[in-house]
């Protein structure tokens, strides 16, 4: 089984460096006059992704004259195909772009929406409770996917190539196939059952009905013809005319809502992404419909107030908790859409707002019963990440998701694409958690072409030791990761970024009331010492996030990459 990516070494003008499973560094070659020693030791160039053959999908198009832009299209349609229960045309996603020559900074917000006749009672009983299963399973479960406008938005607009050139190797890898390996075989087995409950989506992603193991040729060739068509026809090929067709009509036969004209008038946004400082170092991270950008914003500046010394003794760990309380009870409340709902994110991560919530919190002593309310602020298989930086400067941190793993399960008839069940990121009755536990309220209530609230936060940091591009895939738990990667990143003096993305991890999301430590990497002592603050440990049985990042150092332009260990075998 191949879970490893291998680049020829002979050609001297190129310098490879495998780093982990998923991350190649690539060196480019050099002005004419640079020592040739350099060129070969001196990678510009670095992509990062959850799997090695979408890494190497990525470096095919740098070499063919792409940029980081055109690299990271050809990354996430690769890992459409060999991560299909992770994220893919059926699903949508976050992009977070730098373009060097003239400094913008954007993100595009794929963000699947609402269908046109979605409503919050369509997925309630008699009783006014939530129906068993309906935002996570079938049709109503599936919201108007964002994906393929993405990927024609970023290579039509900042890429170099043609979108088919730059899709090409994901074509290739959906009609030859390729072996699964370990973690596909881990996400079929436990979604199992639900696939057998779903024929078409079982026969594409099952081995005769059953998970298959690791090894096993996948071969896609619906979602071959899928992403050509999206190459030579664009954004059209797939919001209209036969794939559109084949999707309404199988939503809707999964019991969904769906109408040609929510595929139709379908658009990615381009948003302003969220800017601020923290200790010497600039953050630029997502905004909304995502909740992870504000969240950073508002802890780091929450604990700026502090003397930390960054994450890892029970103090500073405390304080994080603690931070993370506050930011996630003010999600619940404030939260959602912002082209819906009136979200006061001017006053949520000003510095104001930080000292007045970090004024709150406790040193010694951990915040019983519900965090303080702002005087009201007024006003792991599943989801992916792809982190690209190229020779020139260019950068890309995208997350990438259908939602929970292999989606709905509904697969779009002939199409090959496998549809999200994001409807369960907006919050269907107030009070009540979805998957990932995250309460909400009216600000992320079901209305018809509405985006649901994200967790996905890709980022950059910046400081005098170079750039930083992040992101990784957990639910909620994603806030937490990127936090403490920005921690750990921000307070060491020089970068490991196999360290940074290794570390071990914990999560608090202010309900439930509880610190959530990953199985290793938190001694007792460390845990008693949180315990005595008053904190409720719970230790997960597994560990989760998939972190994806790549560095550039100032001097030197040196670019290296990092894959979390976490997917691996
Ligand atoms: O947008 C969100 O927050 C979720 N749909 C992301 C799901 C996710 O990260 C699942 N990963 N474990």
């Amino acid at each position: 089984m191949s879970f490893s990516s291998r680049v020829c070494l002979k050609d001297k003008k190129i310098g490879v460096h495998r780093r982990s499973s998923a991350t190649i560094a690539l060196g480019l070659t050099l002005l004419a006059g640079a020592p040739a020693a350099q060129a070969a030791e001196q990678p510009q160039a670095a992509i990062a992704s959850a799997h090695p053959l979408a890494t190497a999908a990525g470096h095919e198009i740098l070499k063919r004259g792409g940029n980081a832009f055109d690299a990271a299209v050809a990354v996430a349609a690769a890992l459409a195909v060999v991560e299909p229960y992770a994220s893919g045309l059926g699903g949508g996603g976050l992009w977070l772009l730098h373009r060097a020559t003239d400094g913008r900074q954007v993100m595009v917000d794929a963000r699947e929406t609402a269908p046109g006749k979605a409503t919050p009672e369509l997925y309630l009983d008699a009783a006014g409770r939530p129906v068993r299963g309906a935002t996570t399973q079938g049709g109503l479960a599936a919201a108007i996917p964002g994906a393929p406008a993405a990927l024609t938005h970023v290579a039509g607009r900042y890429g170099a190539l043609p979108l088919a050139e730059s899709l090409a190797p994901a074509v290739r890898l959906a009609r030859e196939g390729f072996q699964v390996d370990a973690r596909y075989a881990r996400a079929a087995v436990q979604r199992e059952r639900f696939l057998q409950a779903r024929a078409d989506a079982a026969r594409v992603f099952l081995d005769d009905n059953h998970a298959p193991r690791a090894g096993w040729h996948l071969r896609q060739p619906a979602l071959a013809q899928t992403l050509e068509r999206l190459g030579k026809d664009g954004g059209r090929g797939f919001y209209e005319g036969p794939v559109a067709a084949a999707l309404v009509d199988a939503v809707n036969r999964a019991g969904g809502v769906w109408q040609l004209s929510d595929l139709s008038g379908y658009r990615v946004a381009e948003r302003q992404p969220l800017r601020f400082q923290y200790r010497g170092t600039t953050v630029t991270t997502a905004a909304l419909p995502s909740a992870g950008g504000i969240a950073l914003a508002q802890c780091l500046q929450m604990l700026e107030r502090f003397e930390t010394a960054g994450t890892r003794s029970p103090r500073d760990a405390h304080l994080v908790v603690e931070a993370l309380r506050r930011v996630f009870r003010d999600r619940a409340a404030y939260l959602g859409d912002p082209d819906f709902t009136d979200v006061p994110v001017g006053r949520l991560v000003s510095r104001t707002y930080a000292a007045e919530q970090a004024a709150t919190i406790d040193p010694a002593t951990a915040t019983r019963g519900d965090a303080p309310a702002g005087t009201p602020a007024p006003g792991s298989v599943n989801t992916t990440h792809l982190s690209v930086i190229d020779a020139a400067g260019n950068r890309v941190a995208a997350t990438l998701t259908i939602n929970l793993t292999f989606g709905s399960g509904v697969l779009g008839g002939d199409t090959g694409v496998l549809l999200n069940n994001e409807m369960d990121d907006f919050t269907v009755l107030a009070g009540t958690p979805n998957a990932f536990r995250l309460r909400g309220g009216a600000a992320n209530a079901i209305a018809p072409r509405k985006r649901p609230l994200s967790s996905m936060t890709p980022t950059f940091v910046e400081d005098a030791k170079g750039v930083l591009v992040l992101g990784a895939p957990g639910g909620s738990r994603i806030v937490s990761q990127l936090l403490l990667a920005v921690l750990d990143y921000a307070h060491a003096p020089s970068v490991d970024l196999a360290a940074i993305v290794r570390a071990p991890r914990y999560h608090h999301q202010w309900w439930p009331d509880q610190v959530e430590v990953e199985p290793e990497g938190f001694p007792a002592q460390w845990r008693a010492a949180l315990e005595s603050k008053g904190h409720r440990l719970e230790i997960s049985r597994r560990q989760w996030g998939n972190m994806q990042a790549v560095f550039k150092a100032k001097a030197g332009g040196i670019a290296q990459a990092a894959s979390d260990p976490r997917g691996g075998e």
